[in-house]
């Protein structure tokens, strides 16, 4: 059987929690592949919405296996929070939840450490979610990270040790005033990794390669979004891993060759949180209109969210590095009401059109619009495409037209159920 990915083609948050939940009945195991506690991915059903940051978003479906993939970053204490939280509610994920044993730790350090050099980056900040991942990332890159199979290890108080006293010299260094929490946020995380020890530690690669050798059929859940890839985002605004397809063969240790459909989740409009370029943006009444009715705010850090048209120019690009078969159009409720729907087509540099984005991040980039009419009609609760208002189907024509890529699935509502298949 093959693996299957379902990534971000935008900028994060563009649904991929809700639509992982809605499609997990047609697979056997569920696998993160990339990202840690910075991801909030929201899934909703029987009224009830939950919000899961490092635990895959098939979870809620007791028959289904659930990986955390040796490319993700775990922070302990996040991980109990979730876990507890799964627990209150009764979801027991000891039998379903398997843990890759080469996926990096997130250490109380890592988190001081972003704030530290967010902090001296001044106005030039990423804006980053603060929960250590850059840090993290930065240890396994420079080969001084510890690993969740470490901690099993005899070694690991001397590992721990070691790592965090070098933390501690970086932290000095940038004169960092938040050290005084540091002993209470060590007792936490060490309290922690006692729920992490009830998990099964798994060697990933050999585990997925044997799940497939039995035909069984696997999802890769990505976190973050294409536009925020450490090698294609726009570097230095980005996360720091890997977010477009490639990575899940490297953040779950299977081969190209392996992988089946490529599903890209894609807003009908586009929202960055954090900082950098996003040509689309709106910065008027109808941007504000789009973060309401969206509900713009982070599922993680409650940040508004930036918003603008949908921008095809990056939507192409993402569809081009990720090879996508699929994608997922998602919040299309929220265009109902506008008189007018844009869509940008192409990008005006230095007087110039262009259907590539420009290496340099400071350069002016003039969105060109194309104009859809509007439609008024409230969809979110059409179940068939039939029913679809005209002018949205039109606006899904072009997109389709434009990328090249079907459109399998519209979201028209937050809840599992709002989900419209063609
Ligand atoms: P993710 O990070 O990609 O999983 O996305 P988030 O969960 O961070 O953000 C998506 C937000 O939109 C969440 O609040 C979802 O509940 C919500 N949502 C998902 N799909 C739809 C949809 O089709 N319509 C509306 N109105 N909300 C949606
Ligand atoms: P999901 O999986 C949206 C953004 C941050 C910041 C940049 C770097 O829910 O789509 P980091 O914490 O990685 O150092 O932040 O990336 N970012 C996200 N934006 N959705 C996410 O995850 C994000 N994860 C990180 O806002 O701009
Ligand atoms: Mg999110």
């Amino acid at each position: 059987m093959k693996l299957d990915i379902l990534l971000g083609l935008q900028w994060g948050d563009e649904g991929k929690g809700k639509v992982v939940d809605l499609i997990t009945p047609h697979y056997d195991i569920i696998a993160r592949f990339q990202g840690g506690a910075n991801a909030g991915h929201s899934l909703e059903f029987n009224g009830i919405k939950h919000v899961l940051h490092l635990i895959p978003s098939g979870i809620f479906h007791s028959d289904k296996i659930n990986i955390i993939g040796n490319g993700v970053v775990l922070d302990p204490v996040v991980f109990k929070k979730e876990i507890d939280d799964l627990r209150k509610m009764g979801v027991e994920p000891v039998h379903n939840l398997l843990i890759a044993n080469k996926a990096h730790l997130i250490l109380p350090t890592h988190r001081l450490l972003d704030t530290a050099l967010e902090t001296e980056k001044g106005n030039k900040k990423i804006g980053s979610t603060l929960k250590g991942i850059g840090p993290a990332y930065t240890d396994k890159a420079g080969r001084t990270g510890l690993r969740i199979g470490d901690i099993l290890s005899s070694g690991f108080a001397e590992r721990l040790e070691e790592v965090t006293a070098q933390h501690r010299k970086i932290l000095d260094f940038y004169s960092f005033d938040g050290l005084d929490k540091l002993d209470e946020m060590m007792k936490d995380w060490l309290d922690s990794l006692s729920t992490l020890k009830e998990f099964t530690m798994i060697d990933g690669e050999y585990e997925i390669h044997q799940y497939l050798r039995e035909g069984k059929r696997i999802l890769g859940e990505g976190a973050q979004g294409t536009l925020l890839d450490i090698d294609f985002g726009s570097y230095p605004f980005v996360t720091s891993s890997n977010t477009v397809a490639a990575g899940a063969f490297t953040g779950l240790g299977v081969a190209p060759s392996c992988t089946g459909k490529i599903i890209g989740i894609a807003k009908a409009y586009c929202t960055r949180v954090g900082n950098g370029p996003f040509p689309t943006e709106l910065f008027d009444a109808t941007g504000e209109l789009l973060r309401k009715k969206g509900a713009e705010f982070g599922a993680t850090t409650g940040r508004p969210r930036r918003c603008g048209w949908l921008d095809l120019v990056a939507l192409k690009y993402a569809v081009m590095l990720n090879g996508v078969t699929d994608i997922v159009l998602t919040k299309a409720d929220v265009l109902s009401g506008f008189d007018t729907v844009k869509v940008c087509v192409a990008y005006k540099v230095a007087g110039k059109i262009t259907d590539r984005a420009p290496f340099d991040n400071n350069a002016e980039i003039e969105p060109v619009y194309q104009s859809f009419e509007g439609w008024k009609e409230d969809i979110s609760q059409l179940k068939t495409y039939n029913e679809l208002p005209d002018s949205f189907k039109t606006y899904i024509d072009f997109i389709e037209k434009e990328t090249g890529v079907n459109i399998s699935i519209i979201s028209v509502g937050p809840d599992r159920n709002a989900s419209i298949y063609r």
